[in-house]
């Protein structure tokens, strides 16, 4: 698709938005929060995260709502949505790569898989995002525009791995790329203008590409700013037709 930054969500200007951003703690996330925040057209953002949002954010402005929410606990995405009643736009932006206080670290060969850390790679990066799916797909209108996006990565691509390495991450990223293209058909037959995607941030400086920093080079290395207007601008962009792919920062669609 072709990138329409500063050109709008792509909704009927009469229809108010109502947005969620699960993971609005990370980098990604926050910063998605904030940008929709300052929308003129986003009437308000429920920013979910297991840790709350720095209190300076919920004072930035009104329109946020912060709620602890994990993921991987089916309950608290049900408690999370008690009295939601309507959602236009769901970005799905958590995620996981490594977690030191659980000894989780992106496998470099075979020799160190381990069937608790790849279940927990699973239970974030692919089974907590399609729950929220479950969850939120109901309060979505049948008549009007509506998205959910959720964040994968290139590297869950098996068309482009070239490098190997990191195969929980790869993995579960590969999977939630298969529910996306899932829900996208059958939503097709109920919801015509709900456009069902995943993206693809780019290499951003948040906690979690920090370890891996080292080999990427400044300009290719996004902030979390930089990375959500261009997630917008694709989001903005994008078409029932688009629903089921996986698209880059850039508007370009990621082979599966
Ligand atoms: N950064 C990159 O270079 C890059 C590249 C490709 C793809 N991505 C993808 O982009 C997305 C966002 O990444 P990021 O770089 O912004 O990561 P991040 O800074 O580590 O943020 C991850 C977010 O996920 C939340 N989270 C993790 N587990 C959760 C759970 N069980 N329940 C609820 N929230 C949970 C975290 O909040 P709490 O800990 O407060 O719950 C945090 O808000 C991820 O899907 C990642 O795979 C990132």
């Amino acid at each position: 698709v072709q990138n329409v930054s500063n050109h709008g969500l792509g909704f009927d200007p009469d229809q108010p938005i109502r947005a969620l951003v699960v993971g609005a703690s990370g980098g990604i996330g926050r910063a998605l929060t904030t940008q929709l925040a300052a929308d003129q057209q986003i009437a308000s953002v429920l920013a979910w995260s297991r840790r709350p949002r720095p209190s300076d954010d919920d004072a930035e402005n009104a329109k946020i709502t912060h709620a602890s929410v994990d993921i991987t606990d089916e309950a608290s995405i049900i408690a999370g949505l008690a009295g939601v009643t309507h959602l236009d736009l769901v970005i799905v932006a958590t995620g996981l790569l490594h977690d030191t206080s659980r000894q989780i670290a992106p496998e470099k060969t075979w020799r160190s898989l381990d069937a608790d850390q790849m279940a927990r790679s699973f239970a974030v990066n692919t089974i907590g995002p399609a729950l929220l799916a479950k969850h939120t797909l109901p309060l979505f209108p049948r008549d009007r525009r509506a998205i959910y996006a959720a964040l994968s990565a290139r590297v869950g691509s098996i068309g482009d791995n070239r490098l190997g390495g990191w195969h929980s991450y790869r993995a579960a990223k590969a999977a939630l790329n298969q529910i996306i293209r899932t829900l996208a058909i059958e939503l097709a037959r109920t919801h015509k203008q709900t456009v069902c995607v995943g993206l693809h941030p780019g290499t951003v400086a948040t906690g979690l590409s920090k370890p891996f920093q080292s080999g990427v080079t400044a300009e290719k290395l996004f902030t979390p700013e930089q990375s959500a207007t261009y997630l917008l601008g694709v989001i903005g962009a994008l078409t029932p037709a688009h629903s089921g792919n996986i698209f880059a920062w850039d508007g370009q669609v990621i082979a599966p």
